[in-house]
């Protein structure tokens, strides 16, 4: 059996430092929902994705660029925020909008994790959109991974364990290695458990719960499916491609 001792679980933003990247590759997850909004604009044609921390700056970079090239996306606490041409629903992120843009996205944990893992030898942005792209794009590592989960403001998600309990689960072909981290083994056994039912799971989540106010339904059922696209979003010198463009 495969060992899986290269592989660790991180399971909010703040859970690490960022020296404890470096020389590691890793994967950033925000299922809920970061991660699938920028696989979503991949797929549909965005030409970049630049992730930035905080409002002040998205503004900066986006007073550096040609207006028809870049929409302002994000959200603040769940809700888009004003004056952004989008918001952080992967629904928004149609071909018809999207293709060739710019998108400067600015979310409350997944852009903040993805910001934070810049000393990481490679970052890629992984949902269960994308599973199998990034299985692919791991099976070619020979360094050691981390799978980082934003969370949310600190605490865990369960859609984010969720996910990378199903990455866990196909490395190891379903059975779990007995030298494994302490956050694989939570990973996976999260998945073991409520990975029959992605759907019903993470609607159960909190984060699910908190967007329920906030947006409509489809988020949830759209950002449950697996292997719709295949696309690797990708960072390249602070910027996001599509590294199977
Ligand atoms: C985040 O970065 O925390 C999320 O993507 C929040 C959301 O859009 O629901």
């Amino acid at each position: 059996m495969a060992s899986l001792d290269y592989l660790d679980v991180y399971f909010s933003v703040q859970s690490f430092n960022e020296e404890e990247l470096r020389g590691k590759s890793a994967v950033v997850i925000d299922v809920l929902r970061a991660s699938s909004s920028i696989v979503t604009a991949m797929s549909n044609g965005a030409r970049k994705v630049i992730p930035v921390e905080d409002m002040d700056a998205a503004v900066r970079i986006a007073r550096n660029m040609d207006p028809n090239d870049y929409l302002l996306c994000g959200e603040k606490n769940g809700s888009k925020i004003e004056g952004y041409h989008l918001g952080n629903s992967p629904l928004e992120y149609d071909a018809e909008t999207v293709a060739d843009k710019t998108l400067i996205l600015n979310t409350t944990n997944g852009t903040k994790a993805i910001k934070k893992a810049a000393l990481a030898n490679r970052i890629y942005v992984g949902c269960f959109l994308n599973q199998n792209s990034i299985l692919e794009a791991l099976k070619e590592h020979d360094d050691a991974i981390v799978l980082i989960c934003s969370g949310w403001q600190g605490r865990l998600s369960l859609e984010d364990t969720l996910f990378a309990g199903s990455l866990i689960s196909q490395m190891c072909g379903g059975k779990l290695p007995e030298n494994t981290k302490d956050g694989v083994k939570v990973a996976f056994g999260l998945y073991e458990k409520f990975g029959g039912n992605l759907e019903a799971a993470i609607g159960s989540s909190d984060h699910a719960k908190r967007l329920k106010e906030l947006v409509p339904d489809g988020d949830i059922p759209f950002a449950s499916q697996v292997d719709l696209f295949d696309v690797l979003p990708g960072m390249k010198d602070g910027i996001l491609i599509n590294l199977n463009g």
